[in-house]
């Protein structure tokens, strides 16, 4: 029979359970997952115990809290703390999401917050993320255009304008394409949730002249067409968005182009 071996460091193990605040009459216990490249050991999971009548109302409050009192090594990104920069999003209680529009109260007993799942992790609760970025660099997310741009404002009708509602919002967090069972595992060559709908936001811009090329570059069994529907995209998104349909609307457009 086949002996098959997990690989190295890829039992989560127990952590350390640091002290409980003295005194706090409302507690939350936070499961933190917590890696280092800088020592050979396990990943683990450490329990910290927040006193909530001292910590703001979201989990990335706690996560603050935890790197400014109780322990300077955890590691994580974060930067607006409003829901704009997509940095915080992470796994919190199984969910993909941002750190800093999750309330703890959302959340029902423990909190466990681990990394975006299926990416590399750097450190603790930090994904890397340099395959995604170069992903969406390859799709060229700038307007394209033959014509000389105008001098003034480059106005579009309102109803142009409107076609980009829906897409012009993401963030670029990675919480849809994370969550995506064919980004999990073709995510070398299929472009995923996040980047196919900043590719259809350029490709349905009516002052980008550069749709042909855009869907040229789609035209491929993997970049596009591993997306079958499964839909975990547009419930992981903490924006509200839906790349599903986005995704959908691209296909049409290459059926449309044969005809
Ligand atoms: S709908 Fe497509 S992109 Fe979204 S989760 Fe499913 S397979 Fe992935
Ligand atoms: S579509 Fe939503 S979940 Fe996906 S990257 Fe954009 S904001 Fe994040
Ligand atoms: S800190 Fe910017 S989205 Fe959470």
């Amino acid at each position: 029979m086949v002996e098959l071996a997990l690989p190295n460091n890829s039992q989560v193990t127990e952590g350390k359970v640091w002290p409980k605040p003295a005194g706090a009459s409302r507690t939350r216990e936070f499961k933190v997952y917590r890696w280092s490249p800088d020592d050979d050991a396990n990943p683990r999971v450490d329990t910290y115990t927040i006193d909530l009548d001292d910590c703001g109302p979201m989990v990335l409050d706690a996560l603050i809290k935890i790197k400014n009192e109780i322990d300077p090594t955890l590691t994580f990104r974060r930067s607006c703390r409003e829901g704009i920069c997509g940095s915080c999003a992470m796994n919190i209680d199984g969910t993909n999401t941002l750190a800093c529009t999750r309330g703890i109260d959302d959340v029902k007993g423990e909190v466990r917050i681990y990394p975006l799942p299926h990416m590399p992790v750097v450190k603790d609760l930090v994904p890397d993320l340099t395959r995604f970025y170069a992903q969406h660099r390859s799709i060229e997310p700038w307007l394209k255009t033959e014509t000389p741009e105008p001098r003034t404002e480059w106005r579009q009708s309102k109803e142009d304008r409107e076609k980009i509602d829906g897409l012009y919002e993401c963030i670029l967090c990675a919480c849809c394409s994370t969550s995506c069972p064919s980004y999990w595992w073709n995510g070398d060559r299929y472009l995923g949730p996040a980047i196919l709908l900043q590719a259809y936001r350029w490709l349905i811009d009516s002052r980008d002249e550069a749709t042909g090329e855009r869907l040229d570059n789609l035209e491929d069994p993997f970049r596009l067409y591993r997306c079958h529907t499964i839909m975990n995209c547009a419930k992981a998104c903490p924006k509200g968005l839906n790349p599903a349909k986005a995704i959908a609307e691209i296909k049409k457009l290459m059926v449309e182009r044969r005809v």
